[in-house]
C-alpha cells in the first residue's frame, strides 16, 4: 500500500528545513488518455521526493513516495486520466541534504493540458494517514464521519460518503415539490430538435398522484394557424424569440399541435458522479419520447446542442424499424450520452431488446456515473457500460424528466424508411404536417402515453 512508506517520511517532517534550498518548479505532462506524470529536476543534494496528488480535493489523495531520480527527474507516474477542469493539487516534500522542504501548488486543467497555474501559493501540507483521517482533516467543519469517501460532487459542496443517498423524491406528497423541481414553460417546435410539442406547468399535462408524478401528453383540441405567445410565464432564456412567443405572419405560425411538461431541478440540486436511479413506466404512443436525463449546469434545459446523460429512454412507438430493419420501437431501450461535435450529434450509448414494450411497465432505471466508466442498468441487471465520451461531462449535471413528441435525433429521417413519419426533420411546418396525419398516431395515445415516475434516487459513488 501507498501508506507504508509514509509513516517514515513523516518521522523525517518533524524538523522542517529553514533556509538555502527552494523545489523548482514542478512539471506536468499528460500520457494521453493514460494518466499523467509530475516530476521535479534532479539537483545534487535532493535524496527523496514524495508528492501527493489531489483531484478535485479526492480523498484520499494519490500518493507516492520516490527514492530514485530516473534520468535526472524524480517522477511520479499516475494511472488516474484527467479531464477538462478538473483541479489538480499537487503537493511536494522533498528531502534535501536531510533537510525536509515543501510546495504545493494548485492546477487546472484546460483542453486537457495543464494551461494554468491557478494558485502557486505553498498551503500546510496536512499528510493523513489514514481514510477516517482523511475524511476528518479535509472536512473540519463538518462532523467527521467514518465512511469511505464518495467522487461525488453535489451541489452544496460538502463531501459525501460512498453509498449516501444525497438526494430523493419519492412523489409522495399532495403536490410536486416546487422548490426541488421547476417546469419549463416554452415550446420546441421551431427549436434545431424540432419537436412538436408546447411545454407547460398545466396540472393536465403534469401532476402526483397516489406517490407518483404523471408527465401527461396531451393533444391540442385544434391547431391552426395563429400567433402562440407565453408571455411572461415563459422561463425560456437562451432563446426567447422561438421558445416563448411566435408572433403572427410569420412562415412558421401554428399552434402547438401537443401539450406536454418537462421539470428540472437545475436549481435546487446537481451534483457530479453518482448513482441515479428512476423507479418509471415510459410512455407509450407513436412519437412519443421519454426524457429521463441529466444535462451539465452551464447548460439551461432548452440549450441547443446540450450535452446530455441520458439515463433511459425507449421510444412510445409500438412498432418502428430502420431501413436496414432493427427495432427501434419500444421494446429497445436505450442509455448513455448524446454531445455535440461541430452541430453534429455525437452519441454514445448501449441498448437491449426486450419481448415488452418498455412502456407496459414499471422498471428500475439506473445510471451509475463514475469518473471513467458510465454503467447502465434496468432492473438491477447491468445492460452496458461506457468508457468513452466522459469527458465531455466534467461538470455537475442537474435532473430533467419530461415527455416530448418528434425530434430530429430522437426519430432520425436518415435511420428511418421514407414516409414512415409524419413530419420531415427541418420541415418548416413540421408541426402542420403532423397535426394534419393526427389519425394515423392520434390513436396509438391513451392512458398509457403517460410517464409515470414513483421515486428518483441519487446516491454519492
Ligand atoms: C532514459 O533516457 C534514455 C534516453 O533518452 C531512454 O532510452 C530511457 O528509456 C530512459 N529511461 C527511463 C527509465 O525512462
Ligand atoms: C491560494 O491558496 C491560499 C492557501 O490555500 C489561499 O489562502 C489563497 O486565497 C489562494 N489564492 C487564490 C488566488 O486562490
Ligand atoms: C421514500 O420512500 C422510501 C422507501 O419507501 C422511504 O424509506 C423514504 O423514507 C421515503 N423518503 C421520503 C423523503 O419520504
Ligand atoms: C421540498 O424540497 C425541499 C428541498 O428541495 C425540502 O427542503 C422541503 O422539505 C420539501 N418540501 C416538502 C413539502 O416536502
Ligand atoms: C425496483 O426497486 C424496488 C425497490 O425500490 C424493488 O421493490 C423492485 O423489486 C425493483 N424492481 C425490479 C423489477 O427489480
Amino acid at each position: 500500500m501507498r501508506w507504508k512508506p509514509l509513516t517514515c517520511l513523516l518521522f523525517i517532517i518533524s524538523n522542517y528545513a529553514v533556509s538555502g534550498f527552494k523545489i523548482p518548479s514542478i512539471d506536468f505532462e499528460m500520457l494521453n488518455e493514460l494518466g499523467f506524470e509530475v516530476s521535479i529536476p534532479d539537483e545534487p543534494g535532493i535524496q527523496r521526493v514524495f508528492y501527493m496528488l489531489q483531484i478535485d480535493e479526492s480523498c484520499p489523495p494519490l500518493m507516492d513516495y520516490i527514492t530514485e531520480s530516473v534520468n535526472g527527474s524524480w517522477v511520479s507516474k499516475q494511472k488516474t486520466s484527467l479531464q477538462n477542469n478538473d483541479k489538480l493539487q499537487i503537493s511536494v516534500l522533498v528531502q534535501f541534504n536531510e533537510e525536509i522542504f515543501e510546495k504545493s501548488e494548485t492546477r487546472v486543467i484546460i483542453n486537457k493540458r495543464l494551461l494554468t497555474t491557478r494558485n502557486t501559493s505553498s498551503r500546510t501540507i496536512d499528510f493523513p494517514s489514514g481514510e477516517g483521517e482523511c475524511e476528518a482533516i479535509l472536512a473540519p467543519q463538518q462532523q467527521a464521519k467514518r465512511c469511505k469517501p464518495a467522487q461525488t460532487i453535489v451541489t452544496s459542496g460538502r463531501r459525501t460518503c460512498e453509498g449516501e443517498l444525497i438526494f430523493e423524491d419519492n412523489f409522495s406528497g399532495p403536490h410536486l415539490n416546487k422548490s426541488t423541481w421547476k417546469h419549463d414553460i416554452r415550446q420546441r417546435m421551431y427549436h434545431v430538435e424540432e419537436e412538436l410539442v408546447a411545454f407547460d406547468d398545466s396540472p393536465r399535462n403534469s401532476f402526483v398522484k397516489e406517490g407518483n408524478l404523471h408527465i401527461v401528453p396531451t393533444v391540442a383540441s385544434e391547431v391552426k394557424e395563429g400567433s402562440f405567445k407565453l408571455g411572461d410565464r415563459c422561463t425560456a432564456v437562451e432563446s426567447p424569440d422561438t421558445e416563448c412567443n411566435i408572433a403572427q405572419n410569420t412562415f412558421y405560425t401554428i399552434k402547438p399541435p401537443v401539450f406536454s411538461a418537462q421539470i428540472h431541478t437545475r436549481d435546487s440540486f446537481s451534483f457530479k458522479f453518482g448513482k441515479i436511479v428512476v423507479r418509471a413506466k415510459l410512455p407509450k404512443g407513436d412519437w412519443l419520447f421519454p426524457y429521463l436525463m441529466l444535462q451539465p449546469v452551464s447548460t439551461y434545459a432548452e440549450s441547443h446542442y446540450a450535452k446530455q446523460l441520458r439515463i433511459a429512454y425507449a421510444r412510445g412507438n409500438a412498432n418502428l424499424r430502420t431501413k436496414q430493419g432493427e427495432d427501434i420501437s419500444g421494446n429497445h431501450l436505450y442509455g448513455g450520452m448524446v454531445v455535440w461535435h461541430h452541430g453534429r450529434a455525437v452519441q454514445f450509448t448501449k441498448d437491449q431488446v426486450s419481448t415488452a414494450h418498455y412502456g407496459d411497465d414499471f422498471h428500475n432505471y439506473t445510471m451509475i456515473w463514475q469518473r471513467d466508466k458510465i454503467t447502465l442498468m434496468v432492473d438491477e441487471e447491468i445492460y452496458g457500460e461506457l468508457y468513452d465520451g466522459l469527458p465531455y461531462f466534467n461538470e455537475k449535471c442537474f435532473i430533467i424528466f419530461g415527455v416530448t413528441v418528434g425530434g430530429f435525433l430522437n426519430f432520425d429521417d436518415s435511420v428511418l424508411d421514407k414516409d414512415v413519419k409524419p413530419y420531415k426533420n427541418r420541415e418548416p411546418r413540421a408541426a402542420l404536417s403532423f397535426w394534419k396525419q393526427r389519425d394515423a398516431w392520434a390513436p396509438t395515445w391513451g392512458r398509457q402515453s403517460a410517464m409515470i415516475i414513483d421515486y428518483v434516487r441519487v446516491y454519492a459513488e
